[in-house]
């Protein structure tokens, strides 16, 4: 019997994309599909859904971690989020963000932080700056890992920026960008992410650089929009609402009332229901029943009260029933 090729090729595995395919979407004019993702359930989830690329954020300080900014996370927990990921991401290119003070030191922390997510499976790393971590970007290229540069709102600087504020406003400002994003060009940079700039800003980038350029918060002149997983589905616990977010789904509502559904169930005893509680033969089912120590206790105390003979619940007795609490109940029933 033969297969078909459309069988066939719903049943081949995935090809994994890379920079060259990323590169082949630009060249078609494609867009490439760009979310967050921090764990395996999402990582396989996005990439079930067809989506081209996943950023293991450093957001994860904030959005999984609950920490007031994104500069409190560490190389080492940014490594279990990156692995986990990875384990789910069989299409997806998976890019690794390095967190705050894991490559500005020097070159070797970043070649050694960036080799850490490659070792941890990821195809890529992230860095936010331009001219002034190109000779960082430089190392890291080098030693032969794929950079993607981060400029306009790095979070990483946020005291620097003044907060959360839109960057690339007038024509200057689109400029130093541009000569950023041609410094990380220089030094390696297979593409940059722009982050929070007006849209013609982002276009006036895209036109002077011949690297890919992506884009959160950018508008759509770019090569593709990354978007923040927990704010498009709607569960970021938090106060932040950037204008840029879409919502594709209310999950923190969802799994809010599941869990009061839950805790009503449980406590008003309809959960577990016989469905979900597993079967055994009935014959030892009723052997069990009758050894149990309520049921024993039960029998004991109805004969006591009908002989009038008291009962005495000594230690050995109590250990018998197995069951500490059972024989705690038997005994204030008896006082
Ligand atoms: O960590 C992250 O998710 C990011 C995006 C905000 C660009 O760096």
């Amino acid at each position: 019997m033969t297969i078909s090729h459309a069988a066939a090729s719903q049943q081949a595995p995935a090809r994994k994309v890379t920079v060259a395919t990323l590169a082949a979407l630009r060249a078609r004019n494609e867009k490439a599909v760009f979310v967050t993702a921090y764990d395996y359930p999402t990582s396989v989830y996005a990439d079930r859904a067809g989506v081209d690329m996943l950023l293991v954020g450093d957001s994860a300080a904030m959005t999984v971690l609950g920490l007031p900014t994104t500069v409190g996370i560490t190389l080492d927990e940014m490594l279990v989020f990156a692995r986990a990921v990875c384990r789910g991401a069989k299409r997806a290119f998976v890019v690794g963000d390095l967190p705050f003070l894991s490559y500005q030191p020097s070159d070797e922390t970043a070649i050694r932080s960036g080799g850490a997510f490659i070792a941890a499976g990821c195809d890529a790393v992230k860095c936010e700056g331009g001219q002034r971590i190109a000779q960082r970007v430089r190392a890291m290229t080098d030693a032969g890992i794929a950079v993607m540069g981060h400029l306009g709102l790095t979070p990483q600087s946020l005291g620097q920026l003044g907060g959360y504020r839109v960057q690339g406003k007038t024509l200057a400002a689109v400029e130093r960008l541009t000569e950023d994003a041609l410094a990380l060009q220089d030094a390696g940079a297979f593409s940059v992410l722009l982050e929070a700039v007006p849209a013609e800003a982002a276009a006036y980038v895209r036109e002077h650089v011949d690297i890919l350029v992506y884009g959160i918060g950018a508008g759509p002149h770019v090569d593709g929009q990354l978007v923040i997983s927990n704010d498009a589905l709607g569960s970021f616990v938090g106060d932040i609402r950037p204008r840029f977010v879409k919502r594709y789904a209310d999950v923190g509502t969802v799994v809010e009332a599941s869990f009061r559904n839950y805790a009503s169930d449980v406590r008003a005893g309809r959960f577990p229901a016989p469905e979900h509680c597993y079967p055994i033969d009935p014959a030892e089912e009723a052997t069990i029943h009758a050894a149990r120590p309520s049921v024993v206790t039960a029998s004991a105390l109805a004969t006591s009260a009908a002989s009038e003979v008291p009962v005495l619940l000594d230690a050995t007795t109590a250990r018998e029933l197995r069951d500490v609490r059972a024989a705690r109940v038997f005994a204030e029933a008896r006082a």
